[in-house]
């Protein structure tokens, strides 16, 4: 696998934790520039940033919420005119969130599609009107090969972003090419117990998690697999082919919120 990026600047949503802060690394250490963004995790992002610095230079952050149209709207604008053209995009701030169906709300719909759908589409859009070219890659879920109803708006709204990335690939070619990593078990989400992350395990055909280093080394086939678009890559052992993880169906809980 090439993994020579050095005319590679890549924007990555949401890279001051956790898979984020590990695709940055991965394309630090692969010759690419990174500008990191982040939304609350600034503190993360600044040490993280130190961390790039120490492998090369050219790497910088920025801080936005992309459930803010203004922050949103200038963002890819803002960097371009500051002199930080890109050639790269990765999508992968979210915001993972389960609800019962008849308890979706639509001020919850709303935020749910507004983080996972509105703002990775709105920022490919800007991708290609302000980049010359280059590559945009969206992080998905393995849900997205299946029917989770457990994960609802959220996967409604993967759901679109993968229509949207394989959209683009056929309307953007050959300038852009755009693709996605879908992971499946990788880190439980913030205030899950790692044990019910190790529960659901068990029924990962390959019968251990992905690693985050997995999901960042399928980014760095994308941003460099010169002919592949519209392409989505399963980073989860094998979990689509066998349907989301469900350790009990839950049943449909129709109390009045
Ligand atoms: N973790 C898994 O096992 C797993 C499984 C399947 C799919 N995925 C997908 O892989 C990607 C990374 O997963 P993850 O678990 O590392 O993500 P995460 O921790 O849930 O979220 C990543 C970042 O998104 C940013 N974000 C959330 N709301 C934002 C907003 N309004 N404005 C700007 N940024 C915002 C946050 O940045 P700040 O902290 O700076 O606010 C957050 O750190 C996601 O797209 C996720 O859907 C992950």
């Amino acid at each position: 696998m090439a993994q020579d990026l050095q005319n590679t600047r890549v924007l990555i949503t949401g890279a001051g934790v956790r898979i984020g802060r590990q695709i940055a690394l991965s394309f630090a250490r692969a010759g690419a520039r990174v500008i990191v963004h982040y939304n609350q995790s600034e503190e993360a992002a600044q040490e993280l940033l130190a961390v790039l610095n120490g492998i090369s230079n050219g790497h910088c952050c920025v801080r936005a919420d992309l459930t803010n149209s203004e922050e949103r709207q200038t963002l890819i604008p803002g960097l371009i005119a500051g002199g930080l053209s890109l050639n790269c995009l990765i999508n992968n701030a979210s915001v993972y969130r389960r609800c019962p169906l008849a308890h979706v709300i639509s001020e919850r719909l709303r935020e749910d599609y507004e983080i996972n759908f509105v703002a990775p589409f709105l920022l490919m859009r800007d991708f290609a009107l302000y980049c010359e070219e280059g590559c945009i890659i969206n992080l998905l879920d393995q849900r997205v090969a299946s029917v989770d109803p457990s994960a609802s708006t959220y996967g409604f709204a993967k759901k679109s972003l993968r229509d949207a990335t394989e959209a683009a690939a056929v309307q953007w070619a050959p300038r852009i090419r755009v693709n996605a990593v879908a992971p499946g078990l990788v880190l439980a989400p913030e205030g899950v117990a790692p044990e019910s992350l190790a529960r659901l395990v068990k029924q990962v055909p390959m019968a251990e998690p992905s690693a985050p280093e997995e999901i960042a080394d399928a980014c760095l086939f994308l941003a460099t697999a010169r002919t592949i678009t519209g392409q989505i890559i399963y980073v989860d052992g094998g979990l689509h082919l066998t349907g989301a993880p469900l350790p009990e169906r839950e049943a449909a809980d129709y109390s009045r919120p």
